[in-house]
């Protein structure tokens, strides 16, 4: 069999792992909390040693001059120190003290430690980033490249993390360790899984009565074993959940090396110890980072991945992030940080399960019931009084007559409260509709059910009460690919604009989020029967931008392999520009949430990752740390802001420009002026074979006039670099309208197309 990637979720189990997601935050600590104190690193007294006693004087100081004693004694002063991610420490203060350590020596910025928001949700379907092809070979899978994942720790005895195949020198550029701990070992890491840490002081300093119940990198969530393994999961013959999704297991860059770093813990999830993580995954020397979560409603210069991402993209880390699971609203997503990669959530093209009607009518549905139960040629039964499927008590009555026929309800919520009913009254089999365009939903998998397209409930509620003994079959535990159209943005994957950013248009490319089957820790329930059978699985089914985000790290990696001299936006720059906005029926990507219509690059970005394309994009928008530092400038941060952000003064404000070389526009009218003329310059490198000349094409946003100049480009030797100028002319378009467009540069004679899309908005919707 063609071998799959490895992706799949399952609704029942997500309630389960996002429960203790949920569970509060905050320590209740009495009036003390954790804050991030940031430092000015050149103003280092020398007569410290190390940043560490500087820091930790500081605080002594300060906590002595202070008449607080019991805080005091009370624990470790220093949360942790940090140097690579940013530079200061965590530590426990009051508002006294805090107010003392704004007004010490050094002091850059301080805000409270805040919590993460983890993005896994439910949902489902596809994807396809199949066999051996172009960008495969070129990186030789990704060999030798060290991925640092940020996430909930490893479960190291999964298939997906033993070596086989893997060479046995581990680059000399890794610093890291495999750190020992509860149930953990150095024994447990390998030629794959080459470094785990844990990252839990911002924990135990938000209270300090709170028992870890596993202290070390092992995953008791099975988050970040599915995560590192969709990156760089080695090979596994017949993975599946529960028989769906079978195949060969891997990740997308099955031969480069892993690390993670366990910083989201059963007991809190905090910034602290994020920063902590991404601190030591820049010094141990790994090559790119994937963060399958993200802060909300923060600005940049206090957004801990923001100011990590920024050390990291400084050393040609590429750091890929997961755009958020609040969509579909717009304005919703977090990580929209210019220096960094933001991924959104698409489907995949694949479904599961098939309904079968005694007249031999043959229905593709969804269903991830983890058995393979006798519903075959069972009476059919379709009864007013029950067709609501919103008592438990009445259908208890009929539990066992056969499968019943739940109606189409108008809202979705409706119908998963529908799919929880039949779940609790342990129905024989049952069938709901849901609206064509949401039909990528398994139902909660909980009972032996099938969801149908609303375009089929006509023909099998006729077949039921027209026919004197109407049967049906439901089939588990079958995979059917190809399923068109395919990808489609999801429902949950955040919007753009960026709120901490808006002008740079964000998300920049879109994944498989949607049913991804990958590792998980098969000491906890992936599956669930009715309301008390709870079934372990090695691999599991979950959707999500968690998900999409590290199918993107793992074609960064790819890239950063075949192409080791390309920088994080280079790569960036590859992956935007060949990015695909058309499906697999050739028509534009669809927006499962509002299905008239297409994706806008609010939702989506540039489209479709397209791995192969993104290994020879032909041209290349680059952009170095100073040219983040000029946007920073005239967004008119701070010195502090902005030194909170960067760290260091070698870095000036003499050119702030908001006109970052990013491969995307977008343009922001006011509602006052209702007219506005934008300015773009960008600069691109060819990086083709050689000599080439590109032709620019415009489709234009609706409302706007778009000019490019020159409109030709030749360049006549691998490198070189020429610009353009882009002027956006917004006329006028029906008030609050967002109308999007592109420019692809096409090479005259050749295959290259370098595509950037544009978006038109008002600045309302920010
Ligand atoms: C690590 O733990 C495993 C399983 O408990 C054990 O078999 C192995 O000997 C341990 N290795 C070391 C170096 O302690
Ligand atoms: C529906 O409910 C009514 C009232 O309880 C009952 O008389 C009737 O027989 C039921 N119909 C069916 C088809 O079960
Ligand atoms: C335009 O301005 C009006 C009044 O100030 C405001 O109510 C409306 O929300 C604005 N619309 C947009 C798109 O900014």
């Amino acid at each position: 069999m063609e071998p799959k990637p490895m992706f799949v979720f399952s609704f029942p189990f997500m309630i389960l792992i996002i429960h203790w997601f949920l569970l509060p935050l905050h320590g209740s600590a009495a009036e003390s909390s954790t804050y991030i104190v940031h430092m000015d690193r050149y103003l280092l007294p020398n007569v410290f040693s190390t940043h560490h006693d500087w820091f930790q004087s500081t605080i002594e100081s300060i906590k002595s001059a202070t008449l607080d004693h019991s805080s005091k004694q009370s624990q470790k002063l220093i949360v942790y120190s940090y140097n690579h991610a940013m530079y200061g420490f965590s530590v426990v203060l009051t508002t006294e003290e805090l107010e003392a350590v704004k007004n010490s020596h050094g002091f850059v910025a301080a805000y409270p430690d805040r919590s993460v928001t983890i993005d896994t949700t439910h949902t489902s379907e596809f994807l396809s980033l199949d066999s051996s092809s172009g960008l495969w070979h070129a990186s030789n899978f990704g060999e030798d490249v060290i991925v640092g994942v940020i996430d909930t720790g490893v479960w190291p005895e999964s298939e997906s993390f033993k070596d086989d195949g893997m060479t046995k020198k581990i680059p000399n550029r890794w610093k890291g360790t495999c750190e020992e701990g509860q149930e953990f070992n150095t024994s447990m890491c390998n030629f794959k899984l080459i470094g785990a840490r844990f990252f839990n002081k911002g924990v135990i300093a938000a209270n300090s009565k709170v028992k870890i119940n596993m202290n070390s990198a092992r995953d008791t969530a099975g988050h970040g074993t599915h995560t590192s393994s969709t990156v760089a999961g080695n090979y596994v013959n017949g993975a599946s959940y529960f028989g769906y999704a079978k195949g060969v297991a891997r990740g997308i860059a099955p031969r480069a090396r892993l690390a993670m770093y366990k910083v989201l813990w059963k007991e809190g999830r905090f910034a602290s110890d994020v920063m902590a993580g991404m601190d030591q995954a820049i010094a141990d020397g790994v090559d790119v980072m994937s963060i399958s979560m993200g802060f909300d409603g923060v600005p940049l210069y206090e957004d801990p991945i923001a100011i990590a991402s920024f050390a990291a993209m400084e050393k040609g880390v590429v750091v890929s992030s997961s755009a958020g699971n609040a969509g579909p609203d717009l304005g919703t997503l977090h990580n929209g940080i210019p220096w960094l990669l933001t991924v959104a959530a698409g489907t995949i093209d694949r479904r599961f399960g098939t309904l079968i009607l005694g007249n031999g009518q043959i229905i593709g549905g969804w269903t991830l019931f983890p058995v393979n139960a006798l519903a075959e040629n069972l009476p059919l039964i379709y009864n007013k009084n029950i067709s609501a499927c919103n008592s438990v008590k009445l259908l208890s009555t009929m539990a066992k007559e056969g499968i019943i026929i739940c109606d189409l309800l108008p809202d979705p919520e409706l119908s998963f409260k529908q799919m929880w009913v039949v779940d609790e009254a342990s129905l024989s089999g049952a069938v709901f509709f849901l609206d064509g365009s949401l039909l990528n939903v398994a139902g909660t998998g909980r009972s032996p059910s099938i969801v149908i397209g609303a375009q089929d409930a006509p023909s099998v509620i006729n077949y039921a009460i027209s026919h004197r003994k109407p049967t049906a079959t439901i089939k588990f535990q079958q995979t059917f690919l190809g399923i068109k159209p395919a990808p489609a943005v999801d429902g949950y994957s955040s919007r753009g604009p960026s709120p901490s950013y808006p002008g740079v248009l964000k998300p920049d490319i879109m994944a498989p989020g949607s049913n991804v089957l990958a590792a998980f820790n098969p000491h906890i329930p992936a599956a669930k029967i009715g309301t008390n059978v709870l079934l372990p699985s090695d691999y599991n089914i979950l959707s999500g931008t968690s998900m999409a985000c590290p199918h993107a790290s793992g074609v960064a990696t790819l890239l950063k392999a075949a192409h080791p001299e390309w920088s994080a936006a280079a790569i960036r720059s590859a992956l935007v520009t060949t990015a695909s906005p058309l499906d697999n029926t050739q028509n534009p990507i669809r927006d499962y949430t509002f299905p008239s219509q297409y994706a806008s690059p609010l939702a989506m970005g540039a489209g479709q990752i397209d791995p192969n394309k993104a290994l020879d994009p032909g041209l290349i928008y680059d952009a170095t740390p100073q040219d983040y530092v000029n946007l920073l400038c005239a967004l008119k941060y701070t010195l502090k802001q902005i030194l909170a952000i960067t760290r260091s003064t070698s870095y000036n404000c003499a050119k702030p420009s908001l006109d970052l070389n990013y491969p995307s526009f977008i343009a922001i009218y006011s509602n006052k002026t209702m007219s506005v003329v934008d300015k773009f310059k960008r600069t691109v490198t060819n990086v083709g074979d050689g000599a080439a000349t590109y032709i620019a094409k415009v489709t234009q946003p609706k409302g706007s006039v778009m000019t490019v100049s020159p409109e030709t480009l030749a360049f006549r030797y691998k490198n070189e670099r020429l610009s353009y100028n882009v002027i956006i002319k917004y006329n006028k378009y029906n008030k609050e309208d967002i109308s999007y467009g592109d420019l692809v540069w096409i090479e005259d004679g050749g295959a290259h197309r370098v595509r950037s899309p544009i978006v038109v908005a008002p600045s309302g919707i920010v």
